[in-house]
């Protein structure tokens, strides 16, 4: 029977069943590749389905695609001509002569309602490739782990040993063009077989290459028994010969009795045998037997001993379809891996970020084995585990998968179609991981958090892998991006200064809240921190100088960009001269006045109660005992928004109460303060009446100073006392008992929680007396 759109019209008025059955996959086979019909895919952005779409485009079909999101993928499907809707639509079954699905669509999807209300033929897509391959030789490469890169290695070794194969693999392989290709030319079909819906029993192919075997999916088969009855289908309905990998036992096992059965890997019966293994950076060299006879030596250029495993099945496969050794491995040499395959992102000497699809415990272990055979000094893993099934059905070998790995990260579980089960999250794994005595693991259930946390644990000599098959190569993705920056940066502060990544501002505030800093970046020399300041210019990256952090409240979100903190080498200088002491911007205001002390200096008492550093000080004319900054300053020095040094005097300087509008765009460097020559006596009784008002009237817990600027009428603290708001609070953050311009921080306060309660305490001033607070604390950064 000729399957043409007439007799499927037909059909579809006499018909209600569900799938076409296989029985008919020859005239199908011809309906795929030698007409041209309308086909709609359903879920056309996943990876398999997209696949199709090319190869269908390519046959000629006029081809539509719907799917809840668009990719780049259907971006560029679209260019060839795909019929792209975000939308998953009845009428886009009317339209269709046939109709395939991806295992990941639900039942109730409206097109595919549609489309068996009005008997369309219906697919799913492992079905369509398998009638498709019908048309040509076809090599299904199958098994738990490895697929996707053996397939690919497959298709690259045949297409450079002039075979024109077509090929559909499950992922973007760079080195092949596309994930799917229809050749015109050859004979030959390569396909990667999908073991994870049963789908795999649709294919029969010429040669079937079995990587391995073991417990997975176990959402979709109830024990290992049924997986095997899934390949031991494949296998009988493979025409020639069956490659299989011999040192896996359940492999060896299921094909070992099959005539036309070819073995390989490291075992001595293995009829292609690897030894002589030497693992190198990112790559292998390894000799290689037929049934005891040297063929040669064999190079590859993706790491770890699975690839050797990967590439032995790809050499007996190729040796069988008569390719010579030498044309096999020089092709060898040059495979590159597919995307999300140990992918490195980011490489430089200090820093390697690599990707990879690992998300069972066996390619978890594969794949920190082979990073560590790169040699790195510590491995740090980011893991999203994937699908809720797997994470409770495997979470014991989960537990020992990351043995190898100095730090872990777990996120939580990235669901694909599935409903949450409840009582597992990412945490299981975490516990398993811990039970084994691990040290290095933490969980953090926010995906978009992960990155900071890696990154901020970041040391020279790292190599930081990110696992999984749902979307956590996005967190490393942005680690990567930032840490281009962060090594510049480096870069410009050299070998003493210091640059780090996400570093959390709670660490470096009086008051302990704050989210991180993009870029932590601490200069040690004025020159540093002026090209610091070009760099940030031509970048377009913000920059905000921080001192001690004691008038500062960051939000949660922390500050985008570079946060720079002057501090050590030129940044610590303070000279007197005569009746002047010159001090540079990481100084602590204390250490002037203790400066001014030792050289018989009075007036600057004062700064010993003010908690922050010159910088800080200068740029909001800090105040205590009645004093301000700038009383007392002569000149300062600063550099420009881009980067040039000035001095100016204090007589050309616009100052105003608690605010130093120069230093709002402009970073300070250093400045000269004035004191009188003093009796010593005297100076220490000041000092010591300063002392005591700190110790009677201010609180000693973590806190920003005074929250509001002194309105004219009131001090602000005996307004709040007044006001009979003192200890009232909003979470951790809570209105100091001693001190009522004081908010402090009881715990794991957050800013969100300061800032509710500075609202608080300005509706209420406002709504029983009238008076506007306006804060002194300087507050940046973004919300979470
Ligand atoms: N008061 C109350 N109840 C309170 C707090 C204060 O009645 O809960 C009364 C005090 O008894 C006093 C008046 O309010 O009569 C002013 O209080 P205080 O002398 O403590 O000084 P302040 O104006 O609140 C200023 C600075 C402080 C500095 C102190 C001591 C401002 C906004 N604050 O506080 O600076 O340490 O003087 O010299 O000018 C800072 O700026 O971060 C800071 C802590």
């Amino acid at each position: 029977m000729k399957l043409t759109s007439e007799a499927i019209a037909a059909r579809a008025d006499s018909s209600r069943k569900k799938y076409w059955r296989r029985d008919e996959l020859p005239d199908l086979s011809r309906f795929l590749t030698a007409e041209k019909h309308r086909i709609h895919l359903v879920g056309v952005a996943g990876s398999g389905m997209s696949g199709l779409a090319g190869l269908l485009i390519e046959l000629g079909h006029a081809v539509s695609g719907s799917d809840k999101v668009s990719t780049t993928e259907t971006e560029r499907l679209q260019r060839l001509g795909l019929h792209f809707h975000e939308q998953h639509l009845a009428e886009h079954a009317d339209a269709a002569d046939l109709v395939v699905f991806s295992s990941a669509i639900k039942n109730d999807n409206p097109i595919l309602l549609s489309a068996r209300t009005f008997g369309k033929p219906l697919l799913r897509r492992a079905e369509a490739v398998a009638a498709i391959m019908q048309a040509r030789r076809g090599i299904v490469i199958a098994g738990m782990h490895g697929k996707t890169t053996t397939s690919a290695m497959t298709a690259h070794v045949l297409r450079e040993g002039g075979v024109h194969p077509s090929h559909y693999v499950g992922a973007e392989i760079p080195i092949l063009g596309t994930n799917a290709h229809w050749n015109p030319r050859g004979e030959y079909f390569v396909a990667e077989g999908d073991e994870s819906d049963g789908t795999l029993r649709c294919f029969h192919p010429e040669y079937a290459v079995i990587l391995n075997i073991e417990e997975e999916h176990l959402d979709f088969y109830s024990d290992l028994a049924a997986i095997e009855k899934v390949f031991a289908q494949l296998i009988d309905q493979t025409s020639g010969s069956v490659l299989y990998n011999i040192d896996d036992p359940n492999t060896a096992r299921l094909c070992g009795k099959r005539k036309c059965a070819v073995s390989y890997g490291f075992s001595e019966q293995a009829d292609y045998r690897g030894t002589d293994v030497e693992l190198r950076n990112f790559g292998s060299s390894f000799l290689v037997c037929r049934r005891g006879k040297k063929l040669g030596q064999a190079t590859l250029n993706v790491p770890g001993e699975h690839n050797v495993h990967n590439a032995l099945g790809v050499i007996a496969l190729a040796s069988e379809l008569s390719i010579p050794f030498n044309k096999i491995t020089a092709s060898l040499g040059k495979f590159e891996h597919a995307r999300r395959r140990f992918e490195i992102k980011y490489a430089s000497d200090r820093f390697l970020l690599v990707d990879d699809y690992a998300h069972h415990p066996t390619e978890i272990r594969a794949t920190l084995c082979a990073a560590e055979s790169i040699g790195r000094r510590r491995l740090i893993t980011m893991f999203q585990p994937h699908r809720f099934s797997r994470t409770k059905a495997l979470c014991r070998e989960f537990g020992s998968a990351f043995d190898h790995a100095d730090r872990v990260v777990i996120t939580d579980v990235y669901p694909a179609s599935e409903p949450p089960i409840p009582g597992i999250t990412g945490r299981t794994i975490v516990d398993e991981i811990v039970r084994r005595g691990h040290r290095g693991v933490t969980y953090q259930p926010r995906l978009r958090s992960v990155h900071r946390d890696v990154g901020n644990m970041l040391e020279a000599g790292d190599l930081v892998l990110s696992l999984g098959a749902g979307n956590i190569h996005e967190q490393l993705e942005i680690l990567a991006a930032d840490l281009v920056i962060a090594e510049k940066l480096k870069a410009i502060v050299s070998e003493e200064g210091e640059v780090r990544l996400y570093e959390p501002l709670s660490n470096h505030t009086t008051l302990r809240v704050g989210g991180p800093a993009q870029f932590w970046v601490e200069p040690r020399t004025e020159q540093a921190f002026a090209e610091l300041i070009r760099f940030c210019l031509d970048e377009h990256l913000p920059l905000f100088a921080i001192g001690r952090g004691s008038n500062l409240l960051v939000r949660d979100g922390g500050i985008r960009g570079v946060v720079v903190h002057p501090h050590g080498g030129d940044f610590e200088k303070i000279e007197v001269e005569g009746c002047e002491i010159t001090a540079s911007a990481g100084v602590k205001f204390r250490q002037v006045a203790y400066a001014a002390r030792a050289a018989n200096l009075g007036g600057l008492e004062w700064m010993e109660g003010v908690p922050g550093t010159v910088g800080g000080g200068l740029r909001m004319n800090a105040g205590a005992m009645g004093a301000q900054t700038f009383e007392n300053v002569t000149r300062i020095r600063y550099l420009d928004a881009e980067g040039h040094s000035h001095v100016k005097s204090r007589g050309e300087l616009e100052v105003f109460y608690r605010r130093f509008p120069l230093l709002e765009k402009n970073f300070a460097i250093s400045a000269t303060f004035r004191g009188q020559p003093a009796e010593r006596a005297e100076i220490d009784r000041r000092l010591r009446e300063s002392q005591e008002k700190r110790r009677t009237t201010q609180p000693v817990a973590k806190s920003a100073g005074c929250i509001f600027k002194n309105p004219v009428t009131i001090p602000a603290g005996k307004l709040v006392d007044e006001l009979g708001l003192k200890n009232s609070r909003v979470g951790n953050a809570r209105v100091s008992r001693v001190h009522g311009n004081f908010i402090v921080n009881d715990g794991q306060a957050t800013a969100a929680e300061v800032l509710e309660l500075i609202d608080d305490l300005k509706r209420v001033a406002r709504r029983k007396r009238g008076i506007e607070l306006e804060t002194e604390v300087e507050i940046v950064g973004e919300p979470e």
